[in-house]
């Protein structure tokens, strides 16, 4: 069968329209005609006979088995024009119609924080990523995603993979760069035991991590495993959320930073570890609100150890269950708001009513973004701009950051 692709779906497959319906080709690109055997609504196996301009080369030696990226095969300016699209239609979908910011997106070797899986073999180990649609891993010693410290950790991952995986099962090896080594966490692996326990020890000694935890033990703590996060610096807790790229994140706060302006008094929600909340503390107080304890411990910590900052206060919260009513933001000049991939509905109808003049909102999933931004410009804010970011690059996510005032 013979196709013509019309367009890039929101999830990186490609979509032809088929006598009976739409048709779903991977790795292809639209205005190309391709070739394929229909397997229900897929075209397997595709054979390109006319190539998009767009077209280019993978950068990536694994990308044709790999299924850590979706689009290698298309060059920036059109992931670029993907990914802002996603936004547009996304906000489209709520009515909203605007112009958007360029799209800013992190450089290839970037990826700071990763999670690996590893497998014991006949013949030693297998590091890597799974394949596009199969649980069968892919060693992926070219890839052109992760930062060159994460690649420079594998022989620890290995190392780890040695000690506590077996051939049955598959470990989820989650890497992060720090300043002070690989902080690296483990799970799917054997149970601990003294011996064990020894073991990953020595392993952690030997390859210099930061930290090991292993499930939800702390098996070494050599070194604080720091962030910086302006001029404070934090110890976030194991698995913890980072932003994926250090280029992201100075998107992400150089955008938060313009939103806000030279408010004096701000919450940040949803605040993580601080990375927001930190750097802004250097021109204004902030209350920082976050579910996770563990997290606002360690922000509070990288606070107190800093000069120079103005005052932070925290709050261990579940913003869902129980979002700030509006006479928490009483005097509150701006909000900086950043939820998970649900976004933050019952959040933002409180914020909605409070009417703080400006929130910064941070967001991973357009269409919740749109959902939430809707609340507010039903309830008179304003759209100010939106910027897309771009911190997973030749994958199908997009994130973003926009400004809203009254
Ligand atoms: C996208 S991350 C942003 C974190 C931080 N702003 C940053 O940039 O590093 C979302 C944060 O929301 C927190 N979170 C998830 N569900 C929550 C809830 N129900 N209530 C409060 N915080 C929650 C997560 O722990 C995570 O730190």
């Amino acid at each position: 069968m013979i196709v013509t692709i019309e367009r890039l779906g929101h999830l990186g497959d490609a979509i032809a329209q088929g006598e009976n319906g739409p048709i779903f080709v991977a790795q292809v690109l639209p205005g190309e005609v391709v070739e394929g055997d229909l397997v229900g609504n897929r075209l397997e196996k595709p054979r390109i006979i006319t190539p998009s301009p767009n077209r280019v080369r993978p950068p990536c030696t694994h990308a044709r088995s790999c299924g850590g990226c979706l689009v290698q095969h298309a060059n920036d300016d059109f992931v670029a024009e993907w990914k802002t699209d996603v936004v547009r239609s996304a906000l489209a979908g709520q009515g909203i119609e605007m112009s958007l910011r360029p799209i800013k997106t992190s450089p290839p070797l970037s990826r700071r924080r990763a999670t690996i899986a590893g497998r014991r073999t006949k013949g030693g180990t297998l590091l890597g990523f799974h394949a596009r649609g199969s649980d069968t891993l892919v060693a992926v010693p070219q890839c052109q995603l992760l930062h060159p410290d994460l690649k420079a950790a594998f022989p620890a991952l290995e190392a780890l993979v040695m000690a506590g995986g077996s051939r049955k099962t598959e470990l989820a090896l989650t890497v992060t760069r720090t300043l002070a080594g690989p902080d690296v966490m483990v799970t799917g692996g054997k149970p601990l035991d003294g011996q064990l326990r020894f073991e990953l020890a020595r392993v952690a000694e030997a390859h210099n991590l930061s930290r090991l935890t292993w499930k939800d033990e702390v098996i070494a703590l050599r070194t604080a495993p720091m962030q910086a996060m302006g001029r404070a610096h934090v110890a976030p807790p194991p698995g913890a959320f980072l932003q994926a790229t250090e280029e992201g994140q100075a998107d992400l706060l150089a955008a938060v930073q313009e939103a806000v302006g030279n408010a004096k008094r701000i919450t940040d929600l949803f605040a993580g570890a601080g990375t927001f909340a930190l750097p802004l503390a250097e021109t204004a107080e902030v209350h920082a609100v976050e579910g996770d304890a563990a997290m606002t411990t360690a922000l509070d910590k990288g606070w107190r150890m800093a000069e120079g900052l103005k005052r932070i206060t925290t709050e261990a919260r579940d913003l869902f269950r129980r979002p700030l009513e509006p006479d928490e933001f009483k005097k509150v000049q701006a909000v900086v708001i950043d939820p998970p991939r649900a976004g933050a509905e019952a959040q933002t109808k409180t914020l909605a009513a409070a009417r703080v003049p400006v929130i910064a909102f941070v967001s991973c999933n357009p269409v919740t973004f749109a959902r939430d931004a809707r609340i507010l410009l039903d309830a008179g804010y304003k759209l100010d701009w939106v910027q897309p970011i771009d911190q997973f690059r030749w994958s199908a996510h997009v994130e973003l950051a926009a400004r809203f005032s009254l």
